[in-house]
């Protein structure tokens, strides 16, 4: 009797199975292998990258999802049908290195692919599922980013709920990371799926350049306005909240191909968008200012503010080279950038009362200068360097 009982359960279980629930309530923040490492990622780049961030204050800002991207197993399955991960990347082993995570106060992650093949030509998890899934939870991991290269004919819907269901049926609590790059309409379907959804294709560290199937990040963000009708409250942002966000992709900041001002723009915009705030530089070895960028409480806290409201284009104005995004805060407070699209430093000034649906009074808080900067009576103007932006709270005045 018994026995029957737990079958049914089992198969109650199975047929109802859904995302982990409960997990990022505000977008996960962390990093990640694939911008900087691609291929030539191992474990002693995963070991020194945690040793870093516990040490310079990251790991208690909030980056704790330590993520490998593509290239970590053989090229071929085993005997059993088991990925296997490359003995000379990881001669440890990933447990141990998950273990070594975990025991640094990390989270650990992990990626695969819904095709058969993953974009770098490694085994995907196609018709290996539920395999996949149980051996990872034996291995500890907390994280599955799961990518679309090799797809065929799968249908995104169909391939994406099944790795899910894979996951939850598992066992262990892991967010699941969506990355079909936008091409399905995720936002659509996937928050009873998964926890972050890709909206694009991939970035890499450039302002407005393009290159192949990459885009620098300001163009990544101008899609993120273009891709549902709508736009304002009522386009993408509309589909993010606590447990499912819109994910413009991966951090580039403190790369080579971005100026400090542009990784600090690129950090405070991903904060405006309520984006998954995954590094992923070398941290290891950069500035201090790109530290600081990376670590500043303040903006940081804009984009893991509760209430989990992604921000919106309000005024786009290229002959006066300026942006103006807003972000619904809790406690009806506001977050507003004002981008400098232009290629010189310009004084630009808010008229507070076109930022739509914005109402009422607030006092102004200057985020990156520390500093207060007035109300909101009447018009202000920053100074704001090329591509560079001046981030702002908005407190009500009662
Ligand atoms: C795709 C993804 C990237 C990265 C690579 C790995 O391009 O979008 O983020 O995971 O695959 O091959």
């Amino acid at each position: 009797m018994r026995k029957l009982l737990c079958l049914a359960l089992c198969l109650a279980s199975t047929a109802f199975a859904q995302k982990w629930e409960g997990l990022a309530l505000t977008p996960p923040m962390g990093w990640n292998s694939w911008n900087t490492f691609a291929s030539n990622i191992n474990e002693s780049v995963v070991r020194g990258v945690a040793d870093t961030m516990a040490a310079n204050g990251m790991r208690d800002a909030g980056y704790v999802y330590i993520v490998i991207d593509d290239c970590w197993s053989k090229k071929a399955r085993d005997e059993n049908g088991s990925l296997v991960a490359d003995p000379v990347k990881f001669p440890s082993g990933i447990k141990a290195l998950a273990d070594y995570l975990h025991s640094k106060g990390f989270k650990f992650g992990m990626y695969s692919c819904a095709g058969a093949q993953t974009c770098g030509g490694y085994p995907g998890s196609w018709g290996h599922e539920f395999q996949d899934a149980r051996l990872w939870a034996s291995w500890g991991v907390d994280y599955l980013k799961y990518d679309w290269c090799d797809h065929g004919t799968a249908d995104a819907r169909d391939a994406y709920k099944r790795m899910s269901d894979a996951l939850h049926a598992a066992g262990r609590p892991m967010i699941f990371s969506l990355c079909e790059w936008g091409q399905n309409k995720p936002w659509e379907w996937a928050a009873s799926v998964g926890h972050l959804w890709r909206t694009t294709g991939d970035i890499y560290d450039s302002y407005d350049g393009r290159k192949n199937w990459e885009s620098g990040w300001k163009l990544l963000l101008d899609k993120q306005y273009e891709l549902v009708e709508g736009n304002g409250p009522d386009g993408i942002a509309k589909y993010a909240g606590p447990g499912h966000w819109n994910d413009p992709d991966m951090l580039e900041v403190g790369k080579d191909g971005l100026s400090l001002a542009e990784s600090r723009a690129h950090f405070s915009f991903w904060c405006m968008l309520a984006a998954p705030l995954i590094a992923g530089n070398d941290v290891r070895h950069m500035s201090p200012e790109v530290l600081s960028i990376l670590t500043d409480k303040d903006v940081i806290a804009i984009d893991q503010d509760p209430a989990g409201k992604e921000g919106f284009r309000s005024v786009a104005e290229p002959a006066k080279q300026r942006e103006i995004w807003i972000k619904p805060l809790s406690n009806d407070e506001w977050a507003v950038c004002l981008l400098n699209t232009g290629k010189t430093a310009a004084d630009l000034t808010i008229e507070w009362n076109r930022l739509w649906p914005m109402q009422g009074k607030f006092s102004v808080k200057d985020v990156w200068a520390k500093k207060a900067a007035g109300d909101t009576s009447a018009p202000t103007t920053f100074h704001v360097e090329s591509h560079d932006v001046a981030l702002l709270r908005l407190t009500p005045i009662k």
